[in-house]
């Protein structure tokens, strides 16, 4: 079951719990991945609901989104196990298969040919329509040393947000 949600309607929520983590999930050739994130915007952009993934390169999330253009981003609403979010942000999924690891329950997307994970409940349905990477130049001296010693910079990846709901 899912209930439909106004994204709007829940936008604080969905970044309050951002700052923890989130997860935000693909699947490329029937295989499904996930990997946490801490950062991430909603806005508008060409009139479209948009929510704003940074991905860096290294990620094998970047990989298959590559391939794709689609994500479903899942964020906590209620109780839920924190060890789900160390567990997929610090594990790959090119090593690993952590849905299985973490018993995550794969519900099916709607608009998307990617599925919500359900002990995460609230679900965003996404399709990348703008992407861009970072321009190194453009960092502010201290950022980049805080953040980008290694130079492995993000891609911001803008996604119309073509489903929102909680799943039950
Ligand atoms: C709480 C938390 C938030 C994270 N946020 C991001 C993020 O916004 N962007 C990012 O590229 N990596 C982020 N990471 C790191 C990735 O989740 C981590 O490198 C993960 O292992 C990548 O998985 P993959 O190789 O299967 O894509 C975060 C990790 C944690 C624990």
């Amino acid at each position: 079951m899912r209930k439909e949600i106004n994204l709007f309607d829940h936008t604080n929520e969905i970044i309050k719990e951002m700052q923890e983590g989130a997860l935000l999930t693909t699947k490329c050739d029937g295989k499904v991945n996930t990997m946490a994130i801490g950062w991430g915007m909603l806005g508008i952009q060409w009139s479209k609901p948009v929510f704003v993934a940074m991905i860096r390169e290294s990620r094998y999330t970047k990989e298959l989104l590559e391939k794709t253009g689609e994500f479903t981003v899942n964020v906590p609403y209620g109780e839920y196990d924190k060890k789900i979010l160390g567990y997929c942000g610090s594990k790959s999924g090119r090593d690993t298969d952590k849905i299985k690891d973490m018993g995550l329950t794969l519900v099916d997307g709607v608009a998307v040919d990617v599925p919500a994970i359900k002990e995460l409940p609230l679900t965003l349905e996404c399709k990348v329509i703008y992407k861009q990477k970072q321009d190194s130049a453009a960092i502010s001296e201290a950022d980049k040393s805080d953040f980008y010693s290694d130079e492995d910079y993000h891609i911001y990846y803008f996604a119309e947000v073509v489903g929102a709901y909680i799943v039950e």
